[in-house]
């Protein structure tokens, strides 16, 4: 997620499960190829498993991009049909290839020739006013028919105008039965469903129903500790799980890292807000550290100061 699954973020999240698999932000082919934009794709091995998402449209282009990201070790890469902002749909990638399944499968042949991991594909159910139950199964079997075996289904609708990147998060209405059908439609491809799924109950019970895989996104990163700290017991049947004070004293060798090679406090602290979320002194963490992050010179004391605001530290 775009500005969100950066590697400090992906750092933090994999301290609370070992099993999931990481989703980095989106990439754009053109700024890998010939933006310089390697440095984007530095992680740290601890992320593994983690996926790199590409942006493009031009099947070369995304193949030299492939190429590169496997040089640095990523486990998948991920090409994005799914977002739909204006800035993207002018480089002619993300949701609005929805409407030329034909030119994905050319992409994904490329990048597939290219590529020493897994390709996979995040899409729509449709765009605009396209209808998802003709749309969606003719793209799975033109995409599939290229290799590709996985895709994550983002299961609304993206409307190319009139509706901001986040009204597109939410006002197209999530329609799940669909995914399920391309899964009895499609039984050989792996089908993992997003959008919409607030908890890992949700999740099970997706799974249970048929779905091979299920992804989260804004409720993983407004409450990691809700989502990920019992995600691998509940998903994987694998047990041990951290609590969140265990969590926070396992970033303190990786913040203090950065902060020794010159990054600021706030560039991993924002990304650990939410994780008293729901808990007593929820609000005092976050205070704590989002007002003291940013300060120049802030160290690592502050995150002693912000578990000394939770209620049980008393
Ligand atoms: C801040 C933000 C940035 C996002 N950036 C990306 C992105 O780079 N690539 C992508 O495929 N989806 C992106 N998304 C969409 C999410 O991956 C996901 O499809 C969407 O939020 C619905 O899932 P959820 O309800 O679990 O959040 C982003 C969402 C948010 C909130």
């Amino acid at each position: 997620m775009m500005d969100w699954t950066d590697r400090h973020c992906r750092y933090f999240h994999r301290l609370m499960s070992a099993r999931t698999l990481l989703y980095t932000e989106m990439v754009t082919a053109p700024a890998l190829v010939r933006g310089g934009a390697r440095h984007l794709l530095a992680f740290d091995p601890a992320e593994h498993p983690v996926a790199v998402q590409l942006g493009g449209s031009d099947p070369q282009e995304l193949a030299e991009a492939t190429r590169i990201c496997c040089d640095e070790g990523y486990d998948e890469v991920n090409l994005n049909v799914g977002c739909p902002s204006d800035r993207v749909q002018s480089g002619t990638f993300g949701a609005v290839l929805m409407k030329t399944p034909g030119l994905v499968a050319d992409c994904v042949a490329a990048m597939r020739a290219a590529s020493s991991v897994e390709v996979t594909v995040k899409c729509r159910i449709g765009v605009d006013d396209q209808d998802p139950r003709e749309v969606l199964p003719a793209f799975l079997d033109t995409v599939a028919s290229a290799g590709v075996t996985r895709f994550v289904v983002h299961a609304r609708k993206a409307w190319l105008q009139g509706l901001s990147p986040k009204e597109n998060r939410d006002i197209p209405p999530l329609d799940y039965g669909l995914v399920h059908e391309m899964k009895r439609a499609f039984p050989g491809l792996t089908i993992c469903l997003n959008g919409g799924v607030l908890s890992l109950d949700e999740a099970q019970r997706l799974l249970a129903g048929g779905l091979d895989g299920v992804m989260i996104g804004r409720a993983a990163y407004h409450d990691p500790a809700a989502i990920l700290l019992g995600a691998d017991e509940a998903i994987f049947g694998v047990p041990g799980r951290k609590t969140r004070e265990e969590v926070v004293d396992a970033m303190k060798p990786y913040i203090a890292q950065h902060l020794a090679s010159g990054g600021r406090l706030h560039n991993v602290t924002r990304h650990m807000l939410g994780l008293y979320a729901g808990q007593p002194g929820a609000r005092a963490w976050r205070r704590v550290l989002s007002e003291g992050a940013t300060r120049p010179g802030a160290g690592l004391d502050l995150l002693d100061e912000a578990l000394a605001a939770l209620p049980c530290a008393a």
